[in-house]
């Protein structure tokens, strides 16, 4: 996909879960349950070597001996590093080949489990194992551990299984997975470094990750009852975990809440919940709780931290990255504002699996977006898979909304108040933000409007030479593909023009125009005459 990869750290893309430890430290139980909770397949050496052989352990013990049964162990490490997104249990043994462990890292995290000795002396009594067939004792079993310790420490996490009920150490190694495979970009600004964590499962690690980057342990979540209702529960027991004090901070849902009289209720939240300087503001939902929640964390005692937690396509790979913060004024959208970065952005992507469709395409026209003014390959991508299938899972979305993040966080790194190149980012804004003012934001999905406005904008691309008919002809049929509007019917274009009008008064007597070049390349005009933009709005808008 032409992926750059200097703005981004991938922690880990290895698929594999395998777990080792001596026997009875509980491989097989917590192996089977991690598989259940993660929805990926178990697979236990000791099992596979049986259907291999047709033998049970102890009958291949019992009859060739160990050393054969290593290496039919070994041969089956080797086929089974190869498997995708399994949890595999190991057999006790089977870290104290070297070869066996470099095969099982290629693909696999490795997680060890450890136990008392007393408790694995009372787990083993419960199931034969041929290495202690002759010795059960307390002694030798401290001797065999003693022995493999140094194989198990090359673990990347050690999980102490004595006393703990088995699904909190489930949750434990699910938890720490999720982060151990999460894409990561930095974003670098004037006004913060931060970083963005997207991958599955991410919600239950927000208190892990907040930890580290929030001084204070009081927080303001603020949210809308739809998104809350879903997964405030699991954001606020992260929390809690963390020993974060959880405020609840909620507003209805829509675009007209985001507004000073919202603000003013979610200050007063903030102060009656003892907010201060070290305290963050949490934003849990799409673009408009992610504005909403920023914009009082920008203001409040003149500015805390703020941790976004996007829960739509379009805040995922926009709204919660830049530090853009925003209420919306009658007279226009966004007019008050600020810049605030953000502390961290943690992307769940197993969201977006409630999120209603019209949503997912609304969200779509913003990664369409970053293809036009940034990375053809991105373009061409769409392009492929768009055509071939308009919905794509959560899980597929992960290495594009990576994308999207790297590139926004290029953008903004460069230019973070919007000086010069962060302006590309408003492709398709100009007659978008009028039609959804226009339509009193009760017609157009953001992402809707903005696709009516880069169709809009890559007609007045060709009319004045900067973008050729095959390319204009190449976006349009993506949008569509994306299942997103190119125009629309039933909006006096007279009325558009007035809200254009209005933004040229906030923008210095000139609508601002961002034209596509080529894919991957457009450029800010700073004024286009009436006599060529009305034609066109009347083209995309009857
Ligand atoms: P939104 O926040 O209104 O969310 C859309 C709908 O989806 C809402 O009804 C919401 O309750 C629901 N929802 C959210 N997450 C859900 C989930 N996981 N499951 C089920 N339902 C869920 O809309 P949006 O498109 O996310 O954001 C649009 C806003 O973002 C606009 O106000 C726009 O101006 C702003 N925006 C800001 C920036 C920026 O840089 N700050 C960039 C682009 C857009
Ligand atoms: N979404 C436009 C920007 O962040 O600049």
């Amino acid at each position: 996909m032409g992926v750059r990869r200097e703005e981004t750290r991938t922690l880990n893309e290895k698929s594999n879960l395998v777990l080792i430890g001596f026997m009875g430290t509980g491989k097989s139980s917590v192996g089977r349950s991690l598989a259940r909770k993660l929805d990926m397949q178990l697979v236990d050496t000791d099992q596979e070597v049986e259907s291999a052989t047709g033998l049970t352990v102890p009958e291949i013990f019992r009859r060739y001996g160990e050393v054969r049964f290593r290496s039919e162990e070994s041969l089956i490490v080797k086929k089974i590093s190869r498997y995708e997104n399994c949890v595999i249990a190991t057999g006790g043994g089977v870290v104290l080949n070297e070869e066996n462990l470099t095969e099982l890292k290629r693909n696999g995290c490795l997680v060890c489990l450890r136990s008392r000795p007393e408790i694995i002396k009372s787990r083993v009594q419960r199931k034969p194992r041929p290495l202690l067939a002759r010795d059960n004792s307390l002694e030798n079993i401290q001797r065999m551990l003693q022995e493999r310790e140094r194989f198990y420490e090359k673990a990347e996490l050690v999980v102490e299984t004595s006393d703990d009920p088995l699904e909190k150490v489930v949750d434990e190694i699910a938890d720490w997975f999720a982060l151990r495979r999460s894409r990561q970009v930095r974003v670098d600004t004037d006004g913060g470094a931060y970083d963005i964590f997207i991958g599955q499962s991410l919600l239950s690690s927000l208190g892990t990750l907040m930890v580290e980057r929030v001084k204070g342990k009081r927080c303001l979540l603020v949210s809308n009852p739809r998104v809350s209702e879903l997964y405030a529960e699991r954001v606020r027991s992260s929390l809690e975990k963390s020993g974060f004090k959880v405020t609840d901070g909620l507003v209805p849902d829509g675009e007209e809440y985001k507004s000073l009289k919202s603000a003013e209720q979610l200050y007063d939240a903030a102060v009656e919940a003892g907010l201060d300087r070290d305290s963050a503001v949490v934003a849990l939902g799409g673009g408009v709780i992610g504005d909403l929640a920023g914009f009082i964390a920008a203001t409040y005692l003149r500015g805390i931290s703020l941790v976004q937690v996007p829960t739509t396509l379009l805040a995922q790979v926009d709204s919660s990255v830049g530090g853009k913060v925003a209420v919306n004024h009658p007279q226009g959208k966004n007019l008050i504002g600020a810049f605030h970065q953000p502390r961290l952005v943690v992307c769940d992507t197993d969201v977006l699996n409630t999120l209603d469709p019209r949503e997912m395409r609304s969200g779509m026209a913003e990664v369409i977006k970053y293809g036009v003014i940034w990375d053809s390959g991105l373009f061409e991508h769409l392009e492929r898979v768009l055509q071939a299938e308009p919905g794509m899972s959560p899980t597929d979305l992960i290495p594009i909304i990576t994308r999207c993040c790297e590139i926004k966080a290029d953008i903004v790194g460069r230019d973070e108040r919007e000086h010069g190149v962060r302006t590309l980012l408003n492709l398709g804004h100009t007659l978008g933000h009028a039609l959804e003012g226009e339509t009193g934001y009760q017609v157009f999905r953001h992402g809707e409007a903005v696709a009516v406005g880069m169709a809009a904008a890559g007609r007045l691309a060709v009319s004045t030479g900067r973008w050729s008919e095959p390319e204009q002809d190449r976006l349009l049929k993506l949008l569509e593909a994306a299942g997103l509007p190119i125009r629309t019917e039933g909006i006096p274009s007279g009325g558009l023009m007035a809200w254009m009008e209005r933004d040229k008064k906030a923008q210095g007597g000139r609508v601002r125009w961002v034209l596509p070049l080529s894919v991957g390349r457009a450029e800010v005009v700073p004024s286009l005459p009436d006599e060529l933009v009305e034609p066109v709005i009347r083209e995309f808008v009857r």
